[in-house]
């Protein structure tokens, strides 16, 4: 009998314990950038004796803050986080600018007149892929492209066409970011007028349609076609210029009479040396004299 008393006593403790300390647990996701709420329950202000908050981030930066009736509230995080009144007089935790430093697991106990509520928040991160679509060529036959870059988590792409959709391949890149990439082969007669890819993501609330621009390589032609045209004209402008410089030469040469210009130069060339000719010239000239 008083073995029975004894399992039943235990029985109601575990049970009431278990009532006590039961966590509900959550998961929330915030788009990077967006200013996140999170409530602990749905409890009143006016109903709520306090609230508190035990933060473990991923970074492994660990704080509380908390919220009380009496007026006395703590926040040891020490950032943008607050604790805030909404409208239904609902007290929420607000965090800013939601970042991935925002991310990981937010603990709360809610203390209100009736009992203590318990919960764990899962809190994730969305964050938006750069989204393109382009056609290229590849093995001699057309394919179309469609990426979405570094998005969280990965996203999922599908093709307009009606008939069988190529895979979807996902890249898992830092930071726990995702690479999702689907080409479509073109040659089974695909028509490409109308084709387009859908992108489905958590960011947004609809798909995003993309339609496949012309082949990737077109801007590098473009390229080695401006840098010939201009390769060309630069030579162009050479030649000319050449040109004009050996026009303009001969217009000198022939327009100056070269009787008078030529002559100058010569004569006070040779004038030393004339002179000098001349010297010797009478010297010897001289001394032929004496002895003749
Ligand atoms: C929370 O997310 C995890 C996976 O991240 C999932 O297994 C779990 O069922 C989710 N919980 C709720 C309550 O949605
Ligand atoms: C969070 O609360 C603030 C007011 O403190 C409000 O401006 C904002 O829109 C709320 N955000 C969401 C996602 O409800
Ligand atoms: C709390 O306030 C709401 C209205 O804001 C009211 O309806 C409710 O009765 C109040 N509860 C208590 C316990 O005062
Ligand atoms: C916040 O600052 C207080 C003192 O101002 C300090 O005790 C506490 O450790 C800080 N918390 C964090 C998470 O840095
Ligand atoms: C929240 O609102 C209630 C009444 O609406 C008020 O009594 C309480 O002081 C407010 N708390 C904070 C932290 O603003
Ligand atoms: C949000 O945070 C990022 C860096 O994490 C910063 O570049 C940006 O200016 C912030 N935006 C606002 C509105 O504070
Ligand atoms: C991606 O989309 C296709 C078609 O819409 C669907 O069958 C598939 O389950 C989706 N995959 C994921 C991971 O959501
Ligand atoms: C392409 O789209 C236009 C209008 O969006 C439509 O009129 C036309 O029938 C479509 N062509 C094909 C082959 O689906």
């Amino acid at each position: 009998m008083r073995v029975m008393m004894w399992i039943y006593a235990l029985f109601i403790l575990l049970t009431a314990e278990a009532w006590g300390t039961d966590t509900a647990v959550r998961n929330a996701t915030f788009n990077l950038g967006s200013d996140a709420n999170l409530t602990c329950s749905d409890k009143t202000w006016n109903e709520t004796m306090y609230v508190i908050w035990k933060i473990s981030l991923k970074n492994s930066k660990e704080c509380r803050m908390s919220f009380s009736n009496d007026g006395q509230s703590e926040d040891l995080c020490n950032d943008s986080k607050s604790l805030r009144n909404s409208s239904k007089s609902r007290p929420y935790l607000h965090i800013p600018n939601f970042s991935n430093n925002d991310v990981g697991i937010y603990r709360c106990e809610s203390a209100f007149k009736g009992g203590i509520e318990n919960y764990e928040i899962n809190v994730a991160i969305t964050v938006r892929p750069t989204i393109s679509a382009w056609l290229e060529r590849e093995n001699n036959k057309m394919v179309a492209v469609c990426t979405a870059e570094r998005g969280k988590p990965a996203a999922n792409i599908s093709w307009s066409h009606t008939g069988n959709s190529p895979p979807v391949e996902t890249l898992s890149e830092s930071h726990g970011f995702f690479t999702a990439e689907s080409r479509l082969d073109l040659t089974e007669g695909v028509d490409v007028k109308n084709l387009s890819c859908a992108v489905s993501h958590p960011y947004w609330t609809e798909e995003q349609i993309l339609v496949p621009n012309p082949p990737k390589g077109l801007p590098t032609l473009w390229l080695y076609i401006f840098t010939g045209v201009a390769f060309v004209v630069l030579l162009t402008v050479i030649l000319l210029f050449a040109l004009n410089k050996i026009k303009w030469r001969r217009c000198q040469q022939s327009n100056t009479p070269p009787s008078k210009s030529a002559p100058t130069e010569n004569v006070e060339e040779v004038e030393p040396y004339a002179s000098y000719v001349q010297r010797v010239n009478s010297i010897y000239n001289s001394s032929a004299d004496l002895f003749t």
